[in-house]
């Protein structure tokens, strides 16, 4: 049994290259562990919602210019205008899926020269996830699927330095899955993950992300 009935809600993140597959990931993944009983929303970052995020989304459409460390930290404070009810939804026993977090925000920043440290400071004190699923895609798959390059970043090269970003931000709470296997099989690896982590925090407090 998924639920979390007893105690909070984890925080799980899926994180991986533009086109690698998490948004619907993250639609399968939420309504089984909804199927399961189990208390959960699906969240993503950034939060195009909130006038922040308006902003974001202009500029990644290339509808609007901003310096690189400005939508560094807006990016930044789009998460942390979220927290609050983060913590609220997981102290209340709510489970959050959510596609993209700290680390995307540190990957592409860095991936366009910015320092690594510099790039990590402004979401100390954010809520630490449970788990982060990285969806493993060669960037030049990514590149095959519709849709891709109408954003920003969505350019190869430039999503090979994201990966190695990536690559170097990986820790303990990191399990990496291959995006290129099947939908299904993918699917299921993140089910059980999901499904474990979920089981192993209920009693666990809420930490701050640190790094
Ligand atoms: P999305 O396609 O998941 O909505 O993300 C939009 C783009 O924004 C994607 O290329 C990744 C990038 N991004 C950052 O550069 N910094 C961040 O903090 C986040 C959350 C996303
Ligand atoms: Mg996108």
């Amino acid at each position: 049994d998924a639920g979390s009935k007893s105690g909070r809600g984890a925080l799980v993140i899926l994180e991986g290259l533009d086109w690698s597959g998490k948004s619907s990931q993250c639609a399968r993944l939420l309504s089984y562990l909804e199927g399961q009983g189990c208390r959960a929303e699906g969240w993503r970052f950034p939060d195009r919602g909130t006038s922040v995020g308006q902003m974001i989304s202009a500029y990644l459409a290339n509808e609007s210019q901003l310096d690189d460390r400005t939508i560094h930290l807006l990016f930044s404070a789009n998460r942390w205008e979220k927290r609050a009810l983060m913590e609220s939804k997981l102290l209340g026993g709510t489970t959050l899926i959510v596609d993209r977090y700290s680390y995307s925000g540190v990957a592409f920043s860095a991936a366009k020269g910015l320092d690594i440290q510099w790039c990590k400071a402004p979401d100390v004190g954010l809520i630490a996830p449970d788990l982060v699923i990285y969806l493993d895609v060669q960037p030049e798959k990514a590149a095959e699927r519709g849709g891709y390059g109408g954003e920003r970043y969505e350019k190869i090269e430039f999503q090979k330095r994201v990966a190695d970003h990536y690559h170097s931000l990986r820790d303990s709470t990191w399990k990496v899955v291959d995006g290129s296997l099947p939908m299904e099989t993918v699917e299921e690896q993140l089910r059980e993950l999901a499904t474990n982590c979920i089981q192993k925090c209920q009693e666990k407090p809420l930490t701050n992300l640190t790094w």
